[in-house]
């Protein structure tokens, strides 16, 4: 088990008005390693809430969130920040690579905290291996802004892959690109998911794309179910 969550709800109190607004509703997911799931439902469903959960980035309102077993609850924001870099990667719609830094050094990023110099060197190698896998071996000199959308997506999925996590965490990976780029991207985190194993997480409005996983959930007033 990689991530548990246990009847978690989230809900905002409408600032001076009597109602709550419940987002999540007694949601329980497990994520186990190499699962591959995709939750598709309508804007403001509350995607985004609950894949932030899974990421430990928001706290629910109630309800118990666990890593590996271990209840986040009991960690300070420091240990929290070092467990969610060694466990999980990110991909958001919008890249979010850093523009004064080249592809090469976007992706290595992630791996900063780490003090050791042969896991850094190790790094470097990792990288590199993961840019010829996505086709920007040439481009690593390169900043984001001289690269195409597809590219940056592309960059994100190595950046989120750097510090082998055991889970990858996408929110609309291919909301900012065209229908080709989008089938391809699909493909990747796919094949990803399939020989490395790494379990994927996939909030989307495409069926299209919400296919590629294995299973997929439905978010819709603030319940999950199978879809
Ligand atoms: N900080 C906040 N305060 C109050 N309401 C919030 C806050 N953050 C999110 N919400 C509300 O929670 C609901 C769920 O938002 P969320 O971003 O999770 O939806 P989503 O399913 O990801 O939508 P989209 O498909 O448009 O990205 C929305 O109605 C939003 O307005
Ligand atoms: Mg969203």
């Amino acid at each position: 088990m990689i991530i548990e969550l246990d009847s978690i709800s989230k809900y905002y109190e409408n600032e001076g008005a009597i109602t709550r607004r419940n987002v999540l509703n007694e949601i329980s997911l497990a994520i186990n390693p190499g699962d591959a799931l995709s939750i598709v439902g309508p804007s403001g469903s509350g995607k985004s809430t609950l894949l932030n959960i899974l990421g430990t980035l928001d706290l629910p309102t109630s309800g118990i969130v666990k890593i590996k077993g271990k209840s986040i609850h009991d960690f300070n924001e420091k240990q929290l920040a070092k467990i969610r870099n060694d466990n999980i990667g990110f991909i958001f719609q919008l890249h979010h690579l850093l523009p004064q830094l080249n592809l090469i050094e976007n992706i290595l990023v992630p791996t900063i905290p780490q003090k050791d110099k042969s896991l850094k060197k190790s790094a470097l190698e990792r990288a590199m291996n993961l840019l010829d896998s996505v086709g920007l071996v040439d481009k690593i000199h390169q900043r984001p802004g001289q690269l195409s959308g597809g590219e940056c997506q592309r960059a994100a999925v190595v950046r989120a892959l750097i510090n082998e996590p055991d889970l990858i965490l996408a929110d609309e990976p291919t909301g900012s690109l065209d229908q080709d780029s989008a089938e391809k991207l699909g493909e990747l985190l796919s094949v990803i998911n399939k020989k490395q194993n790494v379990a994927m997480v996939m909030v989307t409005h495409s069926h299209d794309l919400a296919k590629k996983m294995d299973k997929i959930y439905k978010l819709d007033h603030g319940n999950l179910t199978d879809y």
